[in-house]
């Protein structure tokens, strides 16, 4: 474990030892037998993480890297692509789809609302020749996670349209079965619910997304379709960041070992305690109850207290960290990342300093409400 400061920023997070440790093993070459038991190794354990048959990539960039491939892979100028947008992640989709001079039909929603499937069903039906829907799955820079996400999966079903999801901030941390659910493409990074260090970008793609990878004019480093013919071998076209795919071996070890399901369960009675916990401490959550993140927990910050000062005191003082808002909301609003190893601990010492903190800043609240709402739910 990370011995300083206790990362709850939502990504990247708290990486444990075991992980760690794994990447000052000795250095192989790429081409060896050894890189190819490991590349197994990481295909087999990722098929079990996005809960799908098809095929799996681990690519060294970060998140949005990963985001850039996949758009880049699927989109060919002039294509009409379905986002909905409502936050900063989903405005980034839009925008690496516009530079590939794909045409983005925007859905807006207000930032903190979460897009419904009956909205991205009358856009769908209300345009003609749609590619795709694209959509961030959990938005880290609101807090709002799209339950809908399901349904969504059966309009593009439906519309023969490919289902492209961003699930940077959640893939580990909430349930997402890739197959169930008719998610033809889906991107992660390594640093946030799967607790490794940044620098892999990890996908996946359905037999219907090879249809439309083929068809489309594709980069050349992040090209699909040699990352294929190269996994046939169980090679990357490219020299990987290899210490970053040991540590990515062992991290998904780790959730093999937990269970997917226990991990949902852990990473959702956290949240559950946070957002108690605030709730008991008289600030707000952002989203409605019903779309809140169980990975990234978003709140307003006290009205007369300043956010950045909330996390100035909790850091110097309690040895916590915790994230500003992002984007438009980055002086309103307050994030705490609720991903990885993060267990009764990890949200209790977090809880702790946020209210020691307000209480320094001259929050009017009675000492230690926050704390005691936080202990209940992990007592219940
Ligand atoms: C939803 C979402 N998409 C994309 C990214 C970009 O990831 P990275 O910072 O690893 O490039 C992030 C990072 O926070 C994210 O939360």
């Amino acid at each position: 474990m990370n011995r300083g400061r206790l990362i709850m920023v939502p990504g990247p997070t708290n990486v444990p030892d075991r992980v760690m440790r794994a990447m000052i093993k000795p250095m192989i070459s790429h081409r060896s037998p050894a890189f190819r038991r490991l590349f197994e190794s990481l295909t087999e354990n990722m098929r079990y993480l996005f809960q799908t048959q098809g095929d799996v990539y681990a690519l060294t960039s970060s998140g949005t890297g990963g985001v850039e491939c996949i758009i880049s892979n699927t989109v060919n100028p002039g294509d009409k692509v379905v986002i909905p947008v409502f936050g900063l992640f989903s405005e980034r989709m839009k925008e690496a789809v516009i530079r590939r001079g794909g045409r983005p039909i925007e859905i807006p929603f207000e930032w903190g609302e979460a897009p419904s499937a009956e909205r991205i069903k009358e856009a769908v039906e209300a345009e003609d020749e749609i590619k795709a829907i694209m959509i961030v799955y959990n938005e880290t820079s609101t807090g709002v996670t799209v339950r809908d996400l399901p349904e969504i999966g059966k309009i593009a079903e439906e519309n023969n349209l490919l289902l492209v999801v961003d699930a940077v901030s959640i893939l580990g941390g909430d349930e997402l079965p890739v197959d169930r659910w008719g998610v033809d493409i889906c991107v992660t990074a390594s640093q946030k619910c799967l607790a490794c260090p940044p620098g892999l970008a990890l996908f996946s793609v359905s037999e219907k997304a090879w249809e439309v990878i083929e068809e489309t004019r594709r980069p050349f480093y992040f090209d699909i379709a040699m990352m294929r013919s190269f996994s046939r071998r169980s090679e990357t076209p490219f020299t990987p960041a290899i210490p970053l795919f040991y540590a990515l071996d062992e991290a998904l070890r780790i959730i093999r070992e937990e269970g997917l399901e226990r991990r949902f369960r852990r990473h959702r009675i956290c949240s559950e305690a946070f957002y108690d916990a605030i709730e008991a401490m008289g600030l707000k959550p952002l989203p409605e109850e019903a779309v809140r993140s169980r990975t990234v927990i978003t709140f307003r910050r006290p009205v007369g207290i300043d956010g950045a000062a909330v996390r100035r005191v909790m850091d110097e003082e309690y040895g916590v960290v915790i994230a500003g808002g992002a984007g438009k909301l980055r002086d309103e609003t307050l994030r705490i990342g609720c991903m990885g190893i993060i267990s009764e601990a990890e949200t209790l010492l977090t809880v702790n300093a946020l209210e020691n903190a307000l209480l320094d800043l001259g929050y009017n609240a009675e000492s230690g409400v926050g704390i005691e709402a936080a202990r209940r739910r992990f007592r219940r």
